[in-house]
């Protein structure tokens, strides 16, 4: 299965681990041992790395968690994947995409709320986010916020339809509690987002 929803046409193999942290780990000594190569760097400024202070022929990988969860789901644009890519190609780097929060298969169905006081300064909404994910809580629906403002809707693969319609009508409910001014300001000491 994860073979094949993997996209590319090559040789696939999967190693199954108990982390995300297990899985960082197992990459940096496979990418190590691939190119001969030591060292794991981000992509922050990865170009002005390589152009002023860190060899590229030392680098085995750059690392990047594409949709950057903690960040508060943030989708990198398309050509500046592509440019990181190609640097990575034309260094003989491997590209490491570390995804364990959204990106792997887990678009589109699986979502990411941004509370904003205002849509068009995209103001993050803080206070909007832990009321509602502490209502949801008192509800029954566990879920977390990322970044101050994003509500992380992550359930759980083996879901059944009844238990998704339930939660998705707890999280309206608790919506429409928050902007009635139902939800104290008390739970803000207690609702601690990620
Ligand atoms: C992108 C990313 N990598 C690694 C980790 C670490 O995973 P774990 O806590 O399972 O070790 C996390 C945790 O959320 C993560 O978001």
């Amino acid at each position: 299965m994860l073979t094949k929803i993997t996209p590319g046409d090559f040789k696939k193999r999967v190693a199954f681990g108990l982390s995300g942290s297990d899985a960082n780990d197992g990459m940096i000594k496979l990418a190590r041992c691939y190119t001969g190569r030591s060292k794991i760097i981000s992509f922050i400024q990865f170009e002005i790395a390589l152009k002023y202070y860190m060899p590229a022929e030392e680098i085995a990988a750059v690392i990047m968690e594409p949709i950057a969860g903690d960040a508060g789901l943030v989708v990198p644009p398309q050509r500046y994947m592509k440019r990181l890519y190609e640097i990575c190609k034309a260094n003989d780097i491997l590209f490491v995409s570390e995804e364990v929060q959204q990106g792997f298969g887990r678009t589109g169905k699986w979502f990411g709320i941004d509370l904003v006081k205002d849509r068009d300064t995209n103001e993050r909404d803080g206070v909007a986010a832990a009321k509602i994910c502490y209502r949801c809580w008192e509800k029954g629906v566990i879920l977390t916020f990322f970044a101050n403002n994003v509500l992380r809707v992550q359930p759980p693969l083996v879901i059944t339809k009844d238990d998704m319609d339930r939660a998705i009508d707890i999280i309206d409910e608790s919506i429409q509690d928050y902007l009635s001014g139902d939800i104290s300001d008390e739970v803000l000491g207690i609702a601690k987002g990620w």
